[in-house]
């Protein structure tokens, strides 16, 4: 299984950091937005990672994580000329996807919590996976319509009118089919490939699986301004009570022994002081992982 992160867009809400740098950049507590997303990849055994974005961000991108090969990781980097829809990663990630299936989670979108689902989905050989996540304000997002029996009969991107209260967060598992899915769509009226097409072509062929993710597990919008604020303080209350860190892709390497203790210890050294520092090194005074 491949990954990709899309991690691009304009981000004009975000202004006026939007001008110097991308939202997945922003601190969200104590480390950058798109680490959240690459945690969720990482978590689920996915190493070969592809991030989209745009000319001025994939430079911070490599900055921050360079070839992967520090975290037992393959990432590499793609360009999108503008933004022109979730669905054009498939076209962009084409060679990268090559023959086999792949997840897509999008850059500013977290999860936290049991992730079991996300599992579940990993092990399906064919088809599509995508999950429905009970929210305040469907029109948001793409919304999914169950039928009395707990089907999915309809998706529909950003609603006037939803039909139910079950968003579509942006983390989507899918067979080969999805490059040539994604490479017969037209651009919807908002100019964007949109990935809810993608998911309507997979439902229309019988080959959408939807799963509801409990009530027990937070995703979190980043938004706006203040989506981006509670999600930092979510995550700070989170990680104060328990003195572990979230999304720390380290400490996930290691403990998926996508390195070895030796490689830990090195790419520990090679951090400057800080708290997350201190935070890696206390797991190797005791190696609690
Ligand atoms: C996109 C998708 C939408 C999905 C959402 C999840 O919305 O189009 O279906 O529910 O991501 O974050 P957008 O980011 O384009 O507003």
């Amino acid at each position: 299984m491949r990954g990709i992160i899309l991690a691009g867009g304009s981000g004009s809400r975000m202004y006026p950091v939007s001008r110097i740098y991308s939202k997945q950049l922003t601190l969200i507590y104590d480390k950058p937005l798109i680490y959240y997303p690459l945690s969720v990849l990482m978590l689920g055994g996915i190493r070969d990672i592809l991030i989209i974005s745009n000319e001025e961000t994939i430079p911070h991108y490599r900055t921050l994580f360079g070839d992967g090969s520090h975290l037992g990781l393959n990432i590499s980097y793609a360009l999108q000329t503008a933004p022109n829809g979730i669905a054009e990663s498939f076209l962009i990630g084409r060679s990268f996807i090559g023959n086999g299936p792949v997840t897509l989670i999008l850059g500013d979108n977290i999860f936290y919590g049991n992730i079991d689902f996300f599992y579940q989905a990993l092990q399906r050989t064919s088809g599509a996976t995508v999950f429905g996540y009970r929210v305040s304000d469907p029109e948001r997002y793409g919304v999914i319509e169950f039928d009395r029996t707990g089907r999915a009969v309809s998706i529909e991107e950003k609603p006037k009118s939803p039909k139910s209260n079950f968003a579509v967060p942006g983390l989507y598992v899918y067979d080969n089919s999805v490059v040539s899915i994604a490479a017969d769509l037209k651009p919807s009226p908002r100019g964007e490939l949109e990935i809810t097409d993608v998911n309507v072509e997979y439902l229309k062929r019988g080959q959408l699986f939807v799963e509801k993710i409990g009530r027990g597990v937070a995703w979190l919008d980043t938004g706006t301004p203040e989506a981006l604020l509670q999600a930092s303080n979510f995550f700070g209350v989170i990680e104060q009570r328990q003195g572990l860190k979230v999304a720390c892709i380290e400490e996930i390497a290691y403990y998926k022994k996508f390195i070895t203790r030796d490689q830990f210890h090195a790419v520990v050294a090679a951090i400057p002081r800080s708290s997350y520092r201190e935070y890696l090194d206390r797991i190797i005074a005791t190696d609690e992982v």
